[in-house]
């Protein structure tokens, strides 16, 4: 039992979650407070990664079917395309091409929690594409979402690439859609990324790399709580562990204490035990197959409209309509 008194107010909601997930049985960190600048740097390593298939196959999709997902795209006053987690917009872009290619009437605009990162777009999209609409939107992604109907003048289209919603589980992914849902008209559609259930080796390597960039990505949400919460985490003494339930669809990350030992935060006051081979819970990246898909757009009152699919069946992007 943990003799801590809990401090009554915190700075922030980081300090808020990282002292909830680490006085928590068993303890946890949310997959979201990775993304600093080098967690931002160490995703784009991911995805560079032999093993990391998922960017690849949704690259792949984009490339080959751009031309009859513009098709869908178009309003007949043009259309608002709206991207939730646009990062870099590497695989935005293919999209972008077409759609300015041939003269499609359209605003682009991209949501990050990260300026940074929407700075860079905008940049690079300016130089590319000089009389593009690009109207980037800082914030969370459910704080975006509450003033998406004020885009209601004509045809949205939200778009969420990447299998982001893996991170939440299905209930929070439910809500997620709800939201999303309620902020449709009827002619809106949504365009989103869902990584497939697979041979179970396959997933388990893409999240488990020899070179260890995905350890380091993990082990990034302690080197962030050490600088900002003046903690003295010993990230060597953690291991990164990976595993998938091929019945669920569900691969969980943790970090596992090799060994026991006490961390001070002395920006909460907090001291945090651990007992040898004691577990922090860092992510979940969730598999889908299409039944699970469907489920999940039923529950939020959406119906898949069209599907396309990666070589092998291994990622696909879905269509969905108001039902
Ligand atoms: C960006 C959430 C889709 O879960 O596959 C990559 C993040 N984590 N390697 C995923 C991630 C470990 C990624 N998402």
């Amino acid at each position: 039992m943990s003799t801590e008194k809990t401090p009554v107010t915190f700075a922030s909601s980081f300090e808020r979650d990282i002292y909830e997930g680490l006085t928590a049985d068993p303890k946890f960190l949310y997959s979201k407070y990775i993304y600093d600048r080098r967690g931002d740097e160490l995703f784009q390593k991911i995805m560079e990664l032999p093993e990391y298939y998922l960017t690849r196959a949704e690259f792949e999709i984009l490339r080959t079917h751009r031309k009859e997902i513009c098709q869908i795209f178009r309003g007949s006053k043009g259309f608002d395309l709206i991207e939730l987690g646009a990062g870099d917009g590497k695989k935005t872009r293919l999209l972008l091409e077409e759609l300015d290619k041939d003269g499609a009437a359209f605003s682009y605009i991209p949501v990050d929690i990260s300026q940074n990162a929407l700075h860079n777009l905008e940049a690079k999209l300016k130089a590319e594409f000089p009389t593009m609409k690009v109207l980037p939107r800082q914030g969370m992604y459910f704080e975006v979402l509450q003033q998406l109907s004020s885009y209601n003048s004509r045809k949205k289209v939200i778009m969420v690439l990447g299998s982001n919603i893996g991170n939440l589980l299905h209930p929070q992914a439910i809500t997620f859609l709800k939201n999303i849902e309620s902020s449709m008209n009827k002619s809106d559609m949504l365009f989103m990324g869902f990584d497939q259930k697979k041979d179970p080796q396959k997933i388990l390597d893409a999240y488990n790399d020899p070179g260890g960039v995905t350890a380091a990505f993990n082990k990034n949400l302690l080197v962030r709580i050490n600088r900002e919460l003046k903690g003295d985490f010993c990230t060597e003494k953690f291991r990164h562990w990976e595993c998938y339930d091929p019945e669920s669809g569900t691969a969980k990350s943790f970090l596992v204490a090799t060994e026991a030992m006490e961390v001070y935060l002395k920006k909460l006051d907090l001291r945090i035990h651990f007992k040898p081979w004691e577990t922090i819970h860092t992510e979940i990246s969730q598999k889908y197959d299409d039944e699970t898909v469907t489920w999940l757009a039923n529950q939020a009152n959406l119906a898949i409209t069209e599907t396309f699919t990666s070589t092998e069946g291994s990622y696909k992007n879905y269509v969905f309509k108001k039902q």
